[in-house]
């Protein structure tokens, strides 16, 4: 109920028509935002369009590229309420964010989430946000398929690696393949269009890449094969699990007729048509193909953390100006102050001389 209230003093007034200015040749500010405040433009100029919020740093599964078995999560004073997590997002759609994905840890695991979903959504009622959508591990989703649907959710990514239960519960450690592709049914039932995210893993999931395609376009879902990132300590060697994509795609290339088309998603995969399945397959691959040069998004962790660049360190605290203050003003110098930070790329590498993590945090801190 306070979240409904104080959402409804927060509605933005419509979206004002996007212009730039240009200024001695050089472009100036651009008014994209709701309520017509400036949009956020990096040093680069680029638009960041694009805002992935981890609600939770909590998961019920422990996937070995992810998390070490024994994860220590956050004090619940340090993750930001429900209320907070949404005059957050707001901020960011006010300030031309036209894409909301809620990631975690497991956003379904949250509880109350589909209080902040369900709020979220009005955003899409004005026409302030185009899309709002989640990643998930699927295993909730039996639960809230339908809701998700009425909230005006339109796709969902789910993250699965494998067909195999066996080889499943291994890589999740906890998980249970059959929730999880029930899941994925009650998601299809309610309309919803499903992406499958698989990690690529040398000599665990590598040979059953044909299977996935030929099962997820079989379903009418799209597949995308990721990279493993060096994020966090997992207790296991990156360099084992580490499957270059180019190699993927070759050995796919003797089996299936892949045609590179133009098709993208504002996101950073690449996208081929399987020509035997008519789906689509797309290569997340920041470690063999740097995708940051367009790079229109940034993430916030639970705790309220800006991460400007997925692979970098440097982060800005927005919890403090957003408790220091009812109004948004302390929030909004907070992020422009950070975005004019955002780096032009990350320097992600996985090789013998580097058996460290690149960055100490742990992929379920950000979202991926
Ligand atoms: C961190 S999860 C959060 C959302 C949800 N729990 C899920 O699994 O979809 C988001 C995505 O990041 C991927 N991921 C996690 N750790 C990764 C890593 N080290 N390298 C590449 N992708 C990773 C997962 O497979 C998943 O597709
Ligand atoms: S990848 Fe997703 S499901 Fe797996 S441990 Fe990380 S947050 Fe949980």
């Amino acid at each position: 109920m306070i979240l409904e209230e104080t959402l409804q003093q927060r509605v933005p007034m419509g979206r004002v028509k996007a212009h730039s200015m240009t200024m001695n040749g050089t472009e100036a500010q651009k008014f994209d935002g709701a309520a017509g405040r400036p949009s956020l433009v990096d040093p680069f100029g680029r638009d960041i369009s694009y805002l992935r919020v981890s609600v939770t740093d909590r998961c019920d599964f422990r996937c070995v590229y992810c998390m070490s078995e024994n994860m220590a999560f956050l004090p619940k004073a340090d993750v930001l309420t429900l209320e907070e997590l949404d005059r957050l997002c707001s901020a960011f759609i006010a300030r031309g964010v036209r894409k909301l994905r809620l990631t975690g840890g497991e956003p379904l695991v949250r509880r109350g989430i589909m209080t902040l979903v369900n709020s979220l959504s009005r955003h899409l009622h004005t026409g302030a946000l185009d899309e709002l959508t989640l990643t998930t591990n699927g295993s909730q989703l039996a639960k809230y398929a339908q809701e998700i649907k009425a909230a005006g959710v339109r796709r969902l990514n789910v993250s699965l690696d494998t067909l195999d239960a066996e080889k499943f519960r291994a890589i999740t450690r906890w998980g249970s393949l059959d929730q999880v592709l029930a899941g994925i049914d009650a998601a299809l039932a309610a309309g919803l269009k499903i992406k499958i995210n698989a990690v690529a893993l040398k000599g665990v999931n590598d040979d059953e890449f044909p299977n996935l395609i030929e099962w997820a376009h079989g379903r009418g879902m799209d597949l995308t094969l990721i990279e493993v990132m060096p994020l966090g300590e997992i207790g296991e060697g990156r360099l084992e699990q580490y499957l270059p994509l180019s190699i993927a795609r070759a050995r796919l290339a003797e089996r299936f007729s892949l045609a590179d088309i133009d098709y993208r998603t504002g996101g950073p995969a690449r996208y081929v048509r399987v020509a035997e399945t008519g789906g689509l397959l797309g290569f997340i691959t920041p470690m063999t193909h740097n995708f940051c040069e367009s790079c229109n998004r940034v993430r916030v962790t639970c705790t309220g953390t800006l991460y400007m660049c997925l692979g970098q360190e440097d982060a800005a605290d927005l919890r403090k100006p957003l408790r220091a203050s009812e109004s948004d003003d302390l929030l909004f110098a907070a992020m422009d102050e950070a975005i004019s930070r955002k780096p032009k790329g990350h320097d992600f590498v996985i090789d013998r001389r580097h058996r460290r993590p690149a960055l100490a945090r742990h992929m379920s801190a950000t979202g991926g």
